[in-house]
This record gives C-alpha cells, structure tokens and sequence, in this order.
C-alpha cells in the first residue's frame, strides 16, 4: 500500500542513510586512498563512514544529530528512512529510479545503510561528532577530502545565499 503524505514538501531536514554506493555515484569516488583523511558532512544516517572506514580511509562524519543517544540515532535512522521512502514513492515522478530501480529497491537500500550505520555506532561512536555548519570544531588541514551532500542545494528554501556568511 501506498502511504500518500499530505504535504507537498518535506519538511524538517530528512535524516538520510545513504552507501558507499550512493557516495561513489554522487560524487564520482574512486577507491580509498587508505592514507586519505575524509570529512563526511552532513553525515546524516549514511552507511559512508564505516564503509568506507573499512576500505581503509580515516572517515570523520559530522552532523548536529549526533549529539543525541545512540539509540536514538539508531530509531531515527529507521523511522526517517521510511518518511524519505514514502515521500519519494509518492512523489516518484520528482526523481530518476535508473539508480535504485523503483521504491522497494530503494527503501531496502536505505534501510541496510541505516542498519550498518546503526552497528557502526556501537563499536566506533568516536567517528560521529556532533557539528553544526557553517563553523565546524576541526582545525585547518585536518581533512584531505570534505564530503558534503544534500544540505546546501536541497535545502535551498531556508539556506539562502546569505547563510553561513
Ligand atoms: C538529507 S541529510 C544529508 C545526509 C547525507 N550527506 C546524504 O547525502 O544523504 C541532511 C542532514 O543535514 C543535517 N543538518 C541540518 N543542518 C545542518 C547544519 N547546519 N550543519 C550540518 N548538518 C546539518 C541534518 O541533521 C541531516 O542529517
């Protein structure tokens, strides 16, 4: 069945869970320089960071959420990757499927990555700081490659030209 939202937008920010797999089509990642110290931000509840962790890169996520409870993070990780899932699905003329194949495909997807995020906060919680854009706790240098996705653009309707600055 499926779930028609009453509104037209998304709302609040989705807390996202998106792979390796995703990272690599978005921005055209090639294999891990095992020596590469990469900053995921906003992390969301990607499966990026312990994926590509294990790869062998030193993977940083940053995001204002993890300032909550793992398990918290975990029910979130679940519950916002069904309310990205049901808007797309009802919305599916907004987006190409060539990636995902249809809603399904999409929904287990985004559920595995949650899932692998949700065991990554067991064993390495100290990969996931809590931060907030546009001022970050890093020092200059500290990164070699920033990751940043589906924040500026996306939210265009609240982070205006002018925020940040
Ligand atoms: C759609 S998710 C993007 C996650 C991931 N990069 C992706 O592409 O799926 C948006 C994320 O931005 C985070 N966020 C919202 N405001 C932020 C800010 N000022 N600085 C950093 N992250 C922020 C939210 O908590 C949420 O996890």
């Amino acid at each position: 069945m499926t779930h028609q939202p009453d509104f037209d937008t998304l709302g609040e920010f989705l807390i996202s869970a998106r792979s390796l797999a995703e990272y690599r089509a978005i921005f055209a990642l090639t294999d891990a320089d095992p020596s590469a110290r990469i900053l995921d931000c906003p992390c969301g509840t990607a499966s990026f960071t312990t994926e590509a962790s294990e790869l062998g890169a030193t993977v940083i996520a940053a995001d204002p959420i993890y300032a909550q409870p793992a398990e918290r993070l975990r029910t979130l990780a679940r519950t916002e990757t069904d309310r990205g899932n049901i808007w797309a699905t009802a919305y599916l003329d907004r987006y190409r499927w060539d990636f995902y194949g249809d809603p399904q495909q999409h929904r287990q997807m985004r559920r595995a990555a949650a899932a692998r995020f949700g065991a990554d906060l067991t064993t390495h919680r100290d990969r996931y700081v809590a931060a907030r854009l546009p001022s970050l706790p890093f020092p200059d240098n500290s990164f070699d490659l920033v990751l940043s996705s589906h924040l500026l653009f996306t939210y265009a309707d609240r982070l205006d030209r002018d925020w940040g600055s």
